[in-house]
């Protein structure tokens, strides 16, 4: 694995890291969950992204990452740089949501029970919040740092300007953002617009989620007649991704298919590779069902540039 330094941090991440949203619920298999951490490990992906409301059900995902670390991987939490983030809906009531420091404060103590830890490595706050003004999330962020529960803050999905203000209020707080974490890949381009320039200027890093579009990066879903079973859009537990989204993408991702198959580059690996080549880009936040499907994306860390050629191609799809 190859390591790169996350803004101007101390901090290193991998150019893999692994995420928990799916996979790691209250119905997945536990003995796969203990292979893919394992190997994840062996690997050199030492970064684990959790929420508090990744499962399926909300919660779940925390106390599975909990229970394996306690049960399985004793002895190398300092190997692991691991983050949870609150800000989408956990519980009934005007306080299970959002920004304000009431919501941010609780669901951190809830994160850090259900995953038996003392402090999390990062703790992001999840999406903007419209209503709270960002003096006291921020606030909430920094009393979260000072009181030892967090290293590390982060954001996640915010829109420039308040991603601009949100750092400016962090770094007069002695309490940086380490890194932002956005939507980016072949499909969905809209950060390059506003949020990854602010990530440049701020010089945090940056951590980019769904690289492969949630699976239809791997071209696993070329024949659009038939779902592959057990497959995120088949499954009925897993509502991000369905038939309706996959056709919609369909033609470009057959384009883009036909681009890596003249390369001899299989497209998952072509994906992520067009990733790692932004310079503003850190990690690449992948998600894995097997444990070779980590492998195959671990192996997209470390290789050589992609050509211009091949760039250009990309770029134009
Ligand atoms: N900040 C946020 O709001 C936010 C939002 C979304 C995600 N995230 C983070 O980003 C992480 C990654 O997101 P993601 O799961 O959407 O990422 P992704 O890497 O785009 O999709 C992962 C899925 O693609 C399929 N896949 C992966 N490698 C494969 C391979 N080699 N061959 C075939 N299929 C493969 C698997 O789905 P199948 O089940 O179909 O096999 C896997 O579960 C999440 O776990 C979470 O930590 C953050």
């Amino acid at each position: 694995m190859k390591y790169r330094r996350c803004g101007r941090s101390g901090v290193l991440l991998p150019e893999i890291s692994l995420g928990l949203w799916h996979n790691f619920g209250g119905g997945d298999d536990r003995v796969q969950n203990v292979a893919i951490i394992g190997r994840a490990m062996e690997l050199g992906i030492c970064h684990f992204d959790l929420a508090d409301n990744y499962g399926p059900p909300p919660g779940s995902a925390e106390e599975r990452f909990g229970s394996l670390l306690k049960q399985e991987f004793a002895g190398h939490r300092d190997e692991m740089f691991i983050a949870t983030k609150a800000g989408h809906l956990m519980w009934p009531g005007p306080y299970g949501d959002w920004g304000s420091r009431k919501h941010l404060i609780s669901g951190l103590d809830q994160s850090l029970r259900r995953l038996q830890l003392d402090y999390v490595d990062v703790f992001y706050h999840h999406r903007p919040d419209p209503d709270t003004p960002i003096e006291e999330t921020v606030e909430a962020l920094v009393q979260i740092v000072r009181s030892g529960k967090a290293l590390y803050i982060g954001l996640s999905k915010y829109p420039p300007a308040l991603f601009n203000r949100a750092c400016t209020l962090l770094a007069e707080a002695h309490v940086p953002c380490l890194l932002h974490q956005l939507r980016y890949n072949l499909l969905d381009r809209a950060c390059e617009a506003g949020q990854l320039p602010a990530v440049k200027a701020q010089g945090t890093g940056s951590i980019v989620f769904s690289p492969l579009a949630q699976g239809m990066l791997t071209g696993k879903y070329l024949n659009t007649t038939a779902l592959p079973a057990g497959s995120r859009a088949e499954r009925s537990d897993s509502i991000f991704l369905d038939a309706a989204k996959v056709a919609a993408d369909a033609e470009r991702v057959a384009r883009l298919h036909a681009v890596a198959e003249k390369a001899g580059i299989p497209l998952t690996q072509l994906a992520l590779r067009w990733l790692l080549q932004r310079g503003e880009v850190t990690s690449v936040l992948i998600g894995a069902r097997t444990v070779a499907q980590l492998e195959e994306c671990a192996a997209a860390a470390g290789q050589p540039a992609l050509d211009d050629e091949l760039m250009n191609l990309l770029n134009a799809e």
